[in-house]
């Protein structure tokens, strides 16, 4: 009897585990703290204290966020070691990862695949609160020089994700794709990893930071793997008017439909600030701090499968602006830049207004109300359109609709990066057509400022404003659309 009472309520308890609603996902932006600049290896002992200093950090922030329940942690990119190295001077931080086939617990078997402090500490730091860890670390893998493909030192460097559920068990390992400029200390895998894994609370996918403006992994992992969170550890270097980490991030979970679960860096001197928990119906929290330096944890509950949720709907990008025709264009047309891009813009000069600017095959359609204002501010909006191919910093073809705050009164400052304004909108509709069904709505307001429940996305393509949009200044709104098939390099 009492046997059969065990096994019942054992089966009650893993079908609830299985079918879990909600979860509580928890997101640390962590200072780190950096090795001295060196041009020289430093020991291996050197580099582990250091590695522990971080990782002392972080462990508050884990034991913190079990006791209030979370189920998920995710820690950012380089969040353990920094990002200053070359290959020689990675090398000390860098451990063996295998694949998570090999089912393995490092906390309980630590030297199983020879010595790995720093996959045995974060293994016990999981197992130990009984939570599910990402950390960020540095795989490397040995091979023949005489291989194609192999570098010359003999060794491939990656930069990993690894995750370990809450008994401590290595679950995936995701290496890099997209490595941004300067990281030269690290190599990109041959083909795109696509990593899953499944939890009681929904299907995860994982990349990390650059990834995020490219197909693969990133849309693949939502189009063709369904998954319903995200993890996302990053080192994002904010870019006004529109990408800017809390901006782009919360726009792309809403854009996809999927949560997206944001840690970054915290470094204010390189930009970095900005981590969140953003789901397709809602905003935030999210973390933005240029004053100070300090670390921050974030925690909120989550629909564990936001794409079945009532509320989620596929959006038609440009269902409406194919329908309605073009309004007046206005007469101050000019071609300004946005991080080295040339948009088409013509300027708002009248409190309200509906005005249509084009560039190449995308025409963008707006209406707009302005607060009156009580003293004259000038300060100069413009409507801007760009479709075409950005090549600074990475390659990859854009189509943007966007509203935004000059500089100046001078034209040429707009796009510039603004992050203050006065101007209050009463109202505004967005919509572009489209030829993409990958675009990501952003609203900032002044000081980098989210604007949660102060806009919506319609189904059929337009955003909006809701009415309380009117209290707060507006620094810029944007249909931020990826034209994946238009890269060099196609969707690979
Ligand atoms: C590297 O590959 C070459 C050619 O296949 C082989 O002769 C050599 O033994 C290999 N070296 C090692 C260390 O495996
Ligand atoms: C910020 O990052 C740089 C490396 O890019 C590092 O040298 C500096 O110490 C960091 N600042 C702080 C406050 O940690
Ligand atoms: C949504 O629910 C359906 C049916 O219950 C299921 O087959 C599908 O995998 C779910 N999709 C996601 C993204 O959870
Ligand atoms: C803009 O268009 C809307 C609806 O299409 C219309 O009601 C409004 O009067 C127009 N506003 C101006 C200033 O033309
Ligand atoms: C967008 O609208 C403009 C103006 O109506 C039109 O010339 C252009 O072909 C449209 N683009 C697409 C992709 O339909």
């Amino acid at each position: 009897m009492s046997v059969m009472y065990l096994l019942f309520s054992m089966l009650v308890c893993v079908s609830n585990a299985q079918n879990m609603e909600r979860y509580i996902a928890a997101v640390y932006e962590h200072a780190v703290i950096h090795p001295d600049h060196t041009m020289t290896p430093v020991t291996k002992k050197e580099a582990l204290d250091l590695m522990n200093r971080n990782m002392d950090v972080l462990e508050k922030a884990i034991k913190a966020a079990a006791e209030q329940g979370a189920h998920l942690i995710v820690t950012p990119e380089d969040g353990i070691y920094g990002w200053k190295f070359t290959r020689e001077t990675i090398s000390p931080y860098l451990e063996d990862i295998p694949n998570p086939e090999v089912n393995w617990i490092p906390c309980d078997d630590p030297e199983r695949f020879g010595k790995a402090p720093v996959q045995q500490r974060l293994s016990c730091m999981a197992k130990h609160n009984s939570i599910y860890i990402v950390a960020n670390i540095g795989d490397r893998k040995m091979c023949n020089i005489s291989e194609v493909g192999c570098p010359a030192d003999g060794q491939y460097n990656y930069n990993t994700a690894v995750v370990y559920d809450s008994d401590g068990k290595l679950i995936a390992r995701y290496h890099k794709q997209h490595l941004f400029l300067g990281e030269i200390q690290f190599n990109a895998p041959n083909e795109a990893e696509v990593v899953t894994f499944e939890t009681p609370f929904g299907r995860f996918g994982i990349f990390i930071c650059f990834d995020i403006l490219f197909y693969n992994p990133a849309v693949a992992l939502v189009v063709d793997h369904n998954v319903d969170t995200i993890i996302f550890p990053t080192a994002w270097m904010n870019v006004l008017p529109h990408l800017s980490a809390i901006e782009f991030h919360s726009a792309w979970a809403m854009g996809m439909g999927v949560n997206l679960l944001s840690a970054n860096t915290h470094n204010t001197t390189q930009r970095m600030t900005g981590s969140g928990i953003f789901s397709p119906e809602k905003i935030g929290p999210y973390y933005y701090n240029m004053d100070t330096e300090d670390g921050y944890l974030l925690i909120s509950e989550l629909y564990a499968h936001p794409r079945n949720s009532s509320t989620y709907n596929p959006i038609k990008w440009n269902q409406y602006a194919s329908r309605i025709g073009k309004h007046p264009t206005g007469t101050d047309v000019f071609i300004g830049k946005v991080f080295f891009d040339e948009y088409t813009f013509t300027v708002l000069n009248e409190p309200q207004g509906n005005y249509s600017i084009c560039q190449n095959d995308l025409c963008c359609h707006l209406s707009y109300k302005k607060e009156e204002e009580k003293e004259k501010s000038n300060e100069v909006y413009v409507l801007g359109a760009f479709d075409g191919l950005h090549v600074v910093e990475g390659e990859y073809h854009l189509q943007v609709c966007t509203l935004l705050k000059c500089g100046s009164t001078d034209l040429k400052s707009c796009g510039e990066s603004v992050d203050l304004a006065s101007t209050k909108f009463q109202s505004f509709s967005l919509s572009g057509n489209f030829s993409t069904d990958f675009v990501f709505p952003e609203v900032l307001l002044s000081k980098v400022h989210l604007a949660p429940n102060m806009f919506q996305v319609l189904v059929d393509g337009r955003l909006i404003s809701q009415p309380n949009i009117s209290s707060q200044p507006l620094l810029s709104i944007t249909l931020f659309g990826r034209l994946y098939e238009k890269d060099p390099a196609g969707r690979q």
